[in-house]
């Protein structure tokens, strides 16, 4: 877990053991078809398991626990990884930690021990993705920047209750420089809603490059391949997770010469022709990606930019020489990689405000949603469709937009794509 080591390699000091061993209740991260990351805080350096066994089972339970090169993992946030699940299986877990205060040669102190079976009343469970899924549902909510209250009225009106998983695609955790704040501006609101039973992807945007605590953002929230940017699938849909790093150039002041994204980027791209060689990327009816700064038109490539309206009408965009440096790396690096691959949707935040945009180069053509930072975007896929639906804080739909599968696009020329009657503006 890399840290704390300072805490349990001295002595301990009382005053710290008044508060409770366990800091949060859990939460599922890298959910899979065969496997899940359980995740957890304690206020001080512990070991951790977890016990579990599908649902109605009489067998005895079995453990998960995690270690690092032979040596149990001792840390504040417990990340318990459970593989070879079954797909589709309900599982009851408890979530079990025992308090380190001391480790020498031959000799160890422990503190309490915790077991959490239950939240609100009811035993803790989680159901494993199934192999096969025609019709389900995501929630996209991004650029929060700290609104708590904002964060659980999208939760509501989004109907994450219904939906499989929810991903904040970036600005969720501003310009944090420890993970207390992490925990109460945002960490917390999943907490108690929904994050025991259903899994959250955090994606980065620039501003979960800032701080202190972008350095341990990681530790919060792990992911199968250990990095920010990474793959899943649901149902016969791919997703991709692009990491999109700071809108300003590298070696912009405000970064003190301490951020490297250029060539990250390009990390990714190497990765990403890994990924489309994938016979889940081949086959995938729909190929989603999300990527926290939307790409500018223009540029080498000649990118062609409409903004569709409310009505279904259009409006072409031709200045792109404000462009900041991220947009035109996410245009330059990731955007023709999407067009050649044949993506079907981009979705996106950073602009703090709702942008419905068709991207398009030659005949290539990719439908790109800019979700605002007020607002929550509801994701229903069918085997007929993908279809979105913007929502705001108030439960009122303000656009709704559809993506057929690609054959069908191909059949209609390239580009069925429509706009559903705004509600309200
Ligand atoms: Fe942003």
């Amino acid at each position: 877990m890399g840290q704390p080591d300072a805490v349990w390699a001295q002595d301990p000091a009382p005053a710290a053991e008044a508060a409770p061993l366990l800091k949060t209740t859990p939460y599922l991260q890298a959910m899979s078809q065969d496997s899940v990351i359980i995740t957890w805080h304690t206020s001080r350096p512990a070991y951790s398991w977890v016990n579990y066994r599908p649902e109605g089972s009489t067998e005895p339970p079995l453990t998960a626990i995690s270690s690092t090169y032979g040596l149990k993992d001792v840390g504040l946030v417990q990340k318990i990884r459970l593989s070879n699940l079954e797909p589709g299986v309900t599982y009851t877990y408890s979530i079990n930690s025992r308090e380190v205060t001391k480790i020498r040669p031959y000799q160890f102190t422990f503190g309490g021990n915790i077991t959490v079976r239950e939240k609100n009343g009811k035993p803790l469970t989680f159901t494993t993705w199934p192999e096969k899924a025609d019709t389900f549902s995501f929630v996209m909510i991004n650029d929060l920047h700290d609104g708590i209250q904002k964060h659980e009225n999208l939760i509501n009106v989004t109907d994450v209750s219904t939906a499989e998983f929810v991903c904040y695609n970036g600005d969720i955790v501003t310009d944090k420089n420890d993970g207390d704040a992490a925990i109460k501006f945002f960490l917390q609101t999943p907490l108690d809603t929904y994050a025991w039973e259903k899994p959250f992807f955090m994606l980065r945007g620039n501003h979960e490059t800032r701080g202190a605590f972008a350095r341990n953002l990681h530790e919060f929230f792990p992911t199968q391949n250990n990095q920010f940017y990474y793959t899943f699938t649901y149902g016969d849909v791919f997703f991709v997770n692009l990491d999109c790093g700071e809108d300003k150039p590298d070696d912009s002041s405000e970064y003190g010469g301490l951020v490297d994204f250029d060539s990250y980027r390009s990390e990714q791209v190497e990765w990403l022709k890994k990924v489309v060689q994938l016979p889940a990327y081949k086959n995938a009816r729909y190929r989603v990606f999300f990527c926290h700064i939307p790409p500018a038109g223009g540029g080498e490539q000649n990118v062609e930019v409409d903004i569709i309206k409310p009505d279904g009408t259009r409006q072409a965009v031709t200045d792109f020489s404000r462009a900041w440096h991220g947009d035109i790396e996410v245009r330059d690096k990731f955007l023709p990689f999407l067009f050649d691959n044949k993506a079907d949707l981009l979705l996106c935040g950073h602009l703090h405000r709702l942008v419905n945009y068709e991207f398009r180069r030659g005949k290539d053509i990719l439908p790109v949603l800019v979700n605002s930072h007020v607002d929550g975007l509801r994701v229903d896929i069918s085997p007929e469709r993908i279809f979105m639906k913007v929502i705001n804080q108030q439960g009122e739909e303000l656009i709704t937009r559809e993506v057929l599968p690609r054959e069908e696009q191909e059949a209609n020329a390239g580009g069925a794509i429509r706009v559903g009657p705004i509600l309200i503006q």
